[in-house]
């Protein structure tokens, strides 16, 4: 069995989401498990190059997991035939020259989400990449958590019959960041820089609605900035400019209402931190990050509405757990190995920046229908 390599630049690894879920838990994961698996039988390596902008940063993460190569000069990296991938997990506005300069080097391009801060961005990183002719990719990793994958299953299983509405529930407190920590980056509160709960959160509500219920054809959304002062990673005081929380509406085709709340000021009652209710004639499940519980409608029971008397039974306690039947791997990995594929042998990967830009479109328009008031119609791209 022959083995080959694969170079990859990584920019923006020194991040939350470069270095844990795409250096460690993918490509070094990938390399450890002896690469990934071409149809032919052919193992492929990944040889990644880290980029970023502190010398110190990158010379840490490359010792401590024994990596030679890193650099703070993107144009070298991109200079060198040896790489033939970019990827770019930089803070979301610091994504599209970047990723233009890739193209322009004539590199396949794999991104996080958002692809980029406004939908006439997006879709030029999209154009440009089918007029260069290379693999592009985005970040989708909600639909490989395994609460999905069962959901996904429960579908195509037929469990649900016709389904009605989904019901969607994200968020958790973020700390201020005076008297505890954030436990997130700053520039998330920011406008100006990139931040928004509607620009980080509308792009994963728009790929796991069209590809487990259908495309969403128009949008009512509320954004709000519910804490209007933070304080940043130095302990500095800052104006939150950026919208923390998003109640919307989303109609999707076929006639299925979503809702999703998305919130970094809840303080969370739930089993998980993101979780969906979805109903159908024939029964309902709930999905969170890991697991998934249903009730069929043979097994469901018939409330009745009666506020003198306290409820005999808990209603959690009538749902049947899904069994895994399988294991599931880390999502961002399994997309990772996907993206491999799909570069060196053109397997199926649906998770192109057109798609991306459609979750930037819906991002955009439900800041506008919050901001005008109204119901927007999401035309197709
Ligand atoms: N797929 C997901 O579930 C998910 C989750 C969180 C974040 N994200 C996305 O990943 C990207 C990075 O988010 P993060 O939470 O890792 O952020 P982070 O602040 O932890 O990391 C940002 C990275 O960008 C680099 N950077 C480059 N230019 C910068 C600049 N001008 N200012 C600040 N940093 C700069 C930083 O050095 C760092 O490596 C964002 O686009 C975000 O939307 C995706």
């Amino acid at each position: 069995m022959t083995t080959r390599t694969l170079g990859v630049v990584m920019n923006g690894v020194t991040g939350r989401m470069g270095y844990r879920q795409h250096l460690l838990r993918s490509v070094l994961a990938i390399n450890e498990q002896g690469g990934v698996t071409l149809d032919g039988g052919e193992r492929v390596l990944l040889d990644p190059v880290l980029v970023g902008r502190s010398e110190a940063k990158l010379a840490d993460i490359a010792a401590r997991h024994g990596l030679a190569r890193w650099t703070t000069d993107l144009d070298t990296a991109l200079g060198d035939p040896a790489n033939s991938v970019y990827f770019d997990a930089q803070v979301t506005s610091a994504r599209v020259p970047a990723v233009v300069k890739a193209l322009e080097a004539g590199k396949h391009v794999y991104v996080e989400k958002p692809t980029a801060e406004t939908l006439e961005d997006a879709t030029m990183l999209a154009r440009r990449a089918a007029e260069a002719g290379v693999k592009h990719g985005v970040v989708q990793d909600k639909l490989f958590l395994p609460g999905l994958r069962k959901l996904r299953r429960l579908i195509d299983g037929g469990f649900f019959g016709r389904i009605l509405s989904v019901r969607g529930e994200f968020g958790y407190w973020v700390f201020e960041g005076d008297w505890q920590p954030a436990q997130r980056p700053s520039w998330n509160y920011r406008a100006e820089d990139g931040g928004g709960i509607v620009l980080d959160m509308f792009p994963h509500w728009n790929y796991v609605l069209e590809n487990l219920f259908g495309r969403v054809e128009a949008v009512i959304a509320k954004a709000v900035t519910h804490i209007p002062v933070r304080w940043d990673e130095n302990g500095q005081e800052y104006k939150a400019t950026a919208d923390d929380s998003a109640y919307g509406i989303f109609e999707l085709e076929g006639g299925i209402v979503a809702q999703i709340n998305s919130s970094w000021d809840v303080r969370v009652n739930r089993d998980e931190l993101v979780e969906f209710q979805v109903d159908g004639t024939e029964g309902s499940a709930v999905a969170g990050l890991r697991r998934c519980r249903v009730q069929h409608r043979s097994a469901t029971p018939m409330p009745v509405w009666n506020p003198d008397l306290p409820a005999t039974y808990g209603f959690r306690d009538q749902w049947q757990e899904v069994p895994d039947n399988e294991e599931f791997d880390n999502g961002f990995k399994v997309q990772w190995e996907m993206f491999v594929r799909h570069v060196l042998e053109d397997a199926p990967f649906p998770h192109d920046l057109a798609s991306g830009a459609r979750g930037v479109q819906l991002a955009e328009l439900g800041l506008r229908s919050s901001a005008e008031g109204r119901r927007i119609e999401v035309p197709e791209l």
